[in-house]
């Protein structure tokens, strides 16, 4: 297929684009370089560097599919500072969708988030059909963005499959997480370990979970990577479908300490500290629905995931 991929420069924007590369697809990416690297675009893909916005000039109507996942996507940030997040993430794709009406793109996927759930009601694995009441700018950015989509379904006939991400970690195709500002656990985690600095933080000790510590679900973007190959197929003229992307299970932020010093053998320091404001306890996504209607199966465990970010935190070390 001919494919374009906004924010291809990006973490998974980068590991979708490899794999779609791999399985013998034509892609070009779109990418502002706003947080994208132009050297994680994979060997292969047609790097256009421009906005979103401008989506209407690399597209035409030989184009099969969007993949869209250019976007701001700090939960933080977006409170501190939301005029960016309702810029980049809607009126961006407003943009795109627009474009992709006028060169009659029948298909895309888009890279939304467990962020428009909010604070969930109860531990229970979340669920499509579960309220969503997002507490961030971010989280109500994408979820205003699958409104937008459900909308174009159903105006313009697009075939849109909208999937909300949990915790994505790990490396694949030697494209991995090079974010600048890094919150992620997994990436702070390893960065102590491989000796940039003092020690890590554990937000939050006295949440009402196994150990006191925040449960997360944590999937390889590998196995997130291949649910856009399944929702690419999957996606129908007119039908606009949400899916939960996780593993099913959750993981604390003492367990993912002990992988992460298991995987890599060296100390990991670690200081308690307050809670973060605005996370929940728990976030564990039910995966029935892609299990069931993609025919998809994550299938790595966290050792897995910490692994394969450690051996590219390291790949990346011995480059610089
Ligand atoms: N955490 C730490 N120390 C750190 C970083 C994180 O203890 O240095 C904790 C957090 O408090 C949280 C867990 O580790 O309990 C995971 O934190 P991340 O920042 O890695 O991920 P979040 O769960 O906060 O964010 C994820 C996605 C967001 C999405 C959000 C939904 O990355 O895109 O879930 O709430 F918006």
């Amino acid at each position: 297929m001919k494919l374009l991929v906004t924010g291809g420069a990006g973490y998974v924007g980068s590991v979708v684009t490899a794999l779609l590369l791999r399985e013998g697809h034509e892609v070009t990416v779109l990418d502002d370089l706003s947080t994208g690297h132009a050297d994680a675009v994979p060997e292969g893909a047609r790097l256009v560097v421009a906005d979103v916005r401008e989506a209407a000039d690399v597209l035409d109507p030989s184009v099969d599919a969007v993949l869209h996942f250019a976007a701001k996507s700090l939960v933080g940030e977006s409170v501190a500072d939301p005029g960016p997040y309702w810029r980049t993430n809607v009126s961006g794709t407003l943009a795109l969708l627009e474009a992709v009406r006028r060169h009659g793109v029948r298909r895309l996927v888009f890279s939304s988030s467990a962020a428009t759930y909010g604070e969930p009601a109860s531990d229970a694995p979340i669920r499509e059909t579960d309220p969503a009441v997002p507490t961030s700018p971010y989280g109500a950015s994408k979820l205003a963005v699958d409104h937008m989509l459900e909308s174009w379904s159903r105006a313009h006939g697009l075939g849109a499959v909208s999937l909300r991400y949990f915790n994505v970690a790990g490396a694949h195709l030697g494209c991995g997480e090079r974010h600048d500002t890094e919150t992620h656990l997994v990436p702070n985690l390893l960065g102590v370990a491989a000796g940039e600095g003092g020690h890590a933080t554990v937000f939050g000790t006295d949440y009402p979970t196994r150990d006191g510590t925040a449960v997360r679900d944590y999937l390889h973007v590998a196995d997130l990577a291949e649910a856009h190959l399944r929702a690419l197929e999957h996606a129908r003229p007119g039908v606009f479908r949400v899916h939960n992307l996780g593993t099913g299970g959750g993981h604390s932020v003492r367990e993912v300490i002990e992988a992460v010093r298991r995987v890599t053998g060296r100390p990991v320091p670690v200081v308690d500290s307050p809670r973060r404001a605005g996370d929940p306890a728990v976030l564990v996504a039910a995966n029935d629905r892609a299990r069931g209607e993609l025919g998809w199966e994550p299938v790595r465990t966290l050792e897995q995931t910490v692994a394969d970010a450690w051996e590219f935190t390291l790949a990346r070390r011995n480059a610089v």
